[in-house]
């Protein structure tokens, strides 16, 4: 890896995902928005580092093991190759993968136990509680609902009473309390700050981090117990840490980016305070985003064969960029989404076939027939007679207006937006298109209109290659495709790239690129309306 002095270091994680059950759309999701941030941020010139991977110990884990009657680590071994898998399919560009079950992650998780252990943050103490499997979390009263029983978030509850080790987490409520007013932007969205510290106002209780061995085998030994092992929260916040320890500058985090239902207490609290213990710097920041939803609720397993569609279906069926972009411009970062087959087809066919297919088939198609195939300056000034130049002007503006957007844009997550920005941009190149009508101009003898013809396909694939530069840490594969045909290389700036001028005059461009094809029949959806050209 080659790091530049000039570079800023951008350290960005997902959470890592249990390896109870199979991947499915929530992780993609998080998956793929984070390796839209960590291209942005390359993007912008910083220096990504990008981690993924898997969490492996637990009850649940074990328990999931022992219902294949297989031994946990060959479980977690084969499970975690699907999640493993997912990644070069969703075309995702994470530098490292980590796994809890590694040697790398379990010395630091057990360095930090000994270190807090050493210093006083551990003690032991008899605890009488409830349990919630399904979360892996102690509960306390407060999480009952008002007619006694618990919440079905927390599945099978039980009562159990046992010695364990407590971290001392209620003597860091103020800080935590001051640190969050402080630094008023560390969640994002600001609303989940809000709610967090909602939370704070209630007072913590010392966080129980360990589960005795006879209960619990499938965990990280204590180092200085090992009759216990650790508490899988505190097993798997450590990973953000464990997988760079031995890589100087990298600590700390940037970003972590989770999903709405383990902000609070896990990463909101546990883990500024289990750092502040522990006496490392603190992440920038959190990125909690919200849910993907099917019929009112949060997706969380892959249906099975005759029940709803598998999302990740779509990848084999309309490319891994189609979902993606869908993704990406259906969910606004921290709300929630409903996902439904017909609205991931309306914002195919309409977007993506429709607006950008057709840009393409027309570019291609046109400068083919009326140019040889090879894109021609705009020539200025031409037609002027005419009032021409100003529908050009008016494209050319509209994308200054869509550029200044698009890095702010970026930088605060509004991904969605920005998507529909370009959106807006090739629908009016594409009416552009419709108004000069160059397969009109293409019939002319007169000089003027071979000159505005030649100004039509210079302006029309110039929108293009600056659409492609805008949607490209998105729809990486097709942005590739795209430039190809455009007998085009992006140099290495990308705010350069977003700049209009006569940059692919000369460039000799393909016949034609099939980029979203309509989906086979008989599915019943609106069809895109045919290219003019
Ligand atoms: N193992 C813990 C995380 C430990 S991080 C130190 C865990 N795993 S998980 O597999 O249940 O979830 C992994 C991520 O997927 C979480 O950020 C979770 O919010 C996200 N999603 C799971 N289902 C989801 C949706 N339906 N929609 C969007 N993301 C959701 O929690």
């Amino acid at each position: 890896m080659v790091v530049r002095l000039d570079m800023k270091s951008f350290y960005i994680t997902t959470a890592i995902d249990y390896v109870n059950g199979s991947p499915h759309l929530g992780h993609a999701y998080e998956k793929v928005l984070t390796d839209v941030i960590a291209r942005f941020r390359r993007q912008m010139g910083d220096q990504v580092h990008f981690l993924t991977g898997v969490d492996e110990h637990g009850q649940k884990v074990q328990a999931s093991a022992k219902k294949r009657g297989l031994q946990p680590q060959q479980f977690c071994d084969e499970v975690s190759e699907e999640f493993r898998a997912l990644l070069p399919k969703l075309n995702i560009t994470n530098d490292d993968f980590i796994r809890t079950t590694e040697p790398r992650h379990k010395t630091v998780v057990q360095a930090v136990l000994q270190q807090l252990f050493d210093k006083g943050e551990i003690y032991k103490a008899d605890y009488k509680g409830f349990y919630s499997t399904r979360q892996e979390q102690f509960l306390q009263e407060k999480d009952r609902l008002p007619d006694g029983t618990w919440p079905e978030l927390f599945g099978e509850v039980t009562e159990i009473v046992e010695s364990n080790y407590f971290f001392k987490l209620k003597q860091y409520q103020e800080w935590l309390v001051e640190f969050l007013t402080k630094n008023e932007t560390w969640i994002f969205p600001a609303f989940r700050q809000k709610q967090v510290l909602e939370f704070l106002k209630e007072p913590l209780n010392d966080l129980c981090i360990s589960r005795p061995r006879e209960r619990l085998e499938w965990g990280i030994t204590m180092p200085f117990d090992a009759g216990y092992v650790t508490y899988v929260w505190f097993d798997a916040l450590l990973n953000y840490y464990s997988a760079v320890a031995d890589k100087p500058g990298v600590w700390p985090a940037t970003w972590h980016v989770i999903g709405k239902d383990i902000l609070v207490p896990p990463h909101a609290v546990y883990w500024p305070i289990m750092l502040h213990a522990a006496g490392l710097p603190l992440p920038g920041g959190i990125v909690a985003h919200g849910w993907w939803m099917t019929r009112g609720k949060k997706m969380s397993k892959t249906p099975g064969a005759g029940e709803a569609i598998n999302p990740l279906e779509l990848v084999d069926e309309f490319g891994v960029d189609a979902f993606r972009y869908f993704l990406i411009r259906e969910m606004n970062v921290g709300q929630d989404s409903d996902f439904t087959r017909e609205q991931f087809l309306v914002r195919y066919n309409s977007e993506l076939a429709n607006n950008l297919g057709n840009l393409v088939n027309r570019t291609l198609n046109m400068t083919t027939r009326f140019a040889a195939g090879v894109v021609p300056a705009a020539e200025v000034g031409a037609g002027e007679a005419a009032g021409a130049g100003d529908l050009e002007k008016a494209l050319q503006d509209l994308w200054a207006k869509t550029r200044d957007e698009l890095v702010p844009l970026g930088e605060g997550f509004q991904f969605h937006t920005a998507l529909e920005r370009v959106m807006v941009f090739l629908t009016e190149t594409n009416t552009y298109i419709e108004k000069r009508a160059p397969w009109k101009l293409g019939k002319s003898t007169e000089a003027k209109d071979g000159a505005l013809l030649r100004t039509v396909l210079a302006t029309i694939a110039e929108s293009l290659r600056l659409s492609v530069a805008a949607v490209q840490h998105v729809m990486p594969a097709t942005a590739e495709k795209i430039n190809a045909v455009l007998g085009y290389t992006p140099g290495a700036v990308w705010r350069d790239e977003l700049t209009w001028g006569g940059t692919l005059t000369g460039a000799k461009v393909a016949g034609a690129l099939v980029l979203f094809p309509r989906p086979a029949p008989p599915e019943k959806v609106a069809t895109p309306a045919p290219a003019k050209a």
